[in-house]
């Protein structure tokens, strides 16, 4: 058998598990215990024998994804992850095997040029146009984007830190509805995770001044030096924009960096009907921004983005003799802007669907999932026993079945027992409530509504 019998197996399998994802029929999840997985995949025999190929991997790629989480099954609403379109599937069959990384231009050539051309894309639709100054870097994931972001911020607040360590002072302002990653950050880097600062809710005008100023007050107070603020576009639980106009002022006016942490909702910069959700982006210092979300990429596929390059290229500042040296080549390393050193080509995987979508194409893609995520709240709020905490300003919309916490949980258990939908759970305000994400292209108003109404009878049953 040759690698390309072996593809054309592979890929047949795909197109039939794609397809029939697509139809609905299957389970969208399985919650098999770890050791009945190992088993049904025969893990240890395929280990002993050794040569796995042709229609015995076919066979096992089978097996395996019957035991797959189906994102592109229309009741695949759980997480944030997007239901990849097909070339990007490709391009990572490509970049898996040309393993180029890139983050160095002579061992990835065309992957760099690639990565520079997606980025400044990217930067055109923030509104950081050529000649700017602006930059960014592709990275694996919003959470090594986020602490990137930071450490670049850092960096500028206080150069020193890098060689003496991080002073006992430094402090971070943050909504409260930011990611985990941005505590997780200020752990890594020795700010400590008690030393951000929060703001709750979303306020507008002179309360959300009123607010922001309370936690740098706070701060303060403290005797803390607070650097930066991030702000949500949007947040993870409920989807809800931060107003970063309003909020870059105040960071202006307190001498703060502000990281806009974009990585689900700055997709919407690509719709001519959603992106005034991040009016006053352009004013920010950085921005992170995951195309495995809401740009049907396969993970992982992140740009972090600085309205200065140069905050980014002093951010690390590092020697590695094998790899920092001046020589001439015709590309640009981007090793010194990233945590990681052999990094992917991450950015074939957004390239090539962008090219097979089009700029209208994933544009007409998020403003799909966003009306169909306002439509599905007009349709719960509407039934007797549903309620539903806030508006969805994106493809995430919170939704309370009759009775307690508790119940939510059971009524999710029992969601993904039956196997048609897949959900999360996300506290908002003191309460537990059900959480869709809308990103299969494949869910349909009608499939929402069967979801509203199970929801509600299996509440109904918790009961009784
Ligand atoms: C707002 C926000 N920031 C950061 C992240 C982390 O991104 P990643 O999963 O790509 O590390 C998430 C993930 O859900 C997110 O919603």
């Amino acid at each position: 058998m040759s690698f390309l019998d072996d593809v054309r197996l592979i890929s047949e399998e795909l197109d039939q598990y794609y397809r029939e994802s697509a139809s609905g029929d299957p389970r969208v999840v399985h919650q098999l215990p770890m050791h009945e997985i190992v088993k049904k995949l025969d893990l240890k025999a395929h280990l002993e024998e050794g040569a796995l190929g042709g229609s015995a991997l076919a066979e096992f790629i089978r097996r395996y994804l019957s035991l797959t989480v189906r994102l592109h099954h229309p009741g695949s609403l759980a997480h944030q992850v997007a239901a990849p379109h097909p070339a990007a599937a490709l391009a990572t069959l490509v970049e898996g095997f040309t393993n180029n990384p890139m983050a160095i231009y002579e061992m990835g050539p065309a992957a760099a040029s690639i990565e520079v051309f997606v980025v400044d894309w990217l930067l055109s639709k923030v509104g950081w146009t050529g000649g700017s100054g602006a930059g960014g870097v592709l990275t694996h994931g919003g959470s090594l984007a986020n602490l990137t972001a930071l450490v670049a911020a850092r960096s500028h607040f206080d150069s020193a830190t890098w060689t003496k360590g991080c002073p006992g002072d430094l402090a971070l302002i943050a909504s409260a509805d930011c990611h985990y990653s941005v505590a997780r950050a200020a752990g890594i880097m020795g700010i400590g995770e008690k030393n951000v600062y929060s703001w709750t809710g979303t306020p507008s005008g002179d309360a959300l001044s009123e607010e922001i100023g309370k936690a740098i007050g706070h701060a303060r107070g403290d005797g803390k030096r607070p650097f930066a603020l991030v702000a949500n576009a949007c947040s993870t639980a409920t989807g809800v924009y931060d107003p970063l106009r309003a909020i870059a002022g105040i960071c202006r006016e307190h001498g703060l960096w502000l990281h806009v942490d974009g990585a689900h909702g700055a997709s919407a910069l690509l719709s001519l009907k959603h992106r005034w959700r991040l009016d006053g982006v352009e004013l920010a210092d950085s921005l992170t921004w995951d195309a495995h979300k809401l740009m049907r990429t396969s993970g992982l596929c992140t740009a972090l983005l600085v309205r200065d390059a140069k905050t980014l290229d002093t951010a690390f500042h590092q020697d590695a003799s094998y790899l920092f040296h001046s020589k001439q080549q015709p590309g640009f390393d981007s090793l010194h802007r990233t945590v990681e050193c052999t990094k992917a080509a991450l950015g074939l995987r957004l390239f090539v669907v962008l090219a097979a979508l089009g700029e209208r194409g994933l544009a007409g893609y998020v403003d799909r999932q966003f009306d169909l995520t306002l439509q599905a709240y007009e349709l719960f709020r509407n039934v007797p026993g549903l309620e539903c905490p806030v508006e969805p300003q994106c493809n995430i919309l919170c939704f309370r079945a009759p009775g307690d916490d508790a119940v939510q949980l059971r009524v999710r258990d029992k969601l993904l027992a039956d196997g048609d939908f897949h959900l999360s759970t996300a506290v908002v305000g003191d309460r537990r409530y059900l959480r869709i994400v809308v990103t299969s292209p494949e869910t349909k108003l009608s499939d929402l509504r069967r979801l509203a109404f199970r929801a509600l009878e299996l509440a109904e049953t918790d009961k009784a």
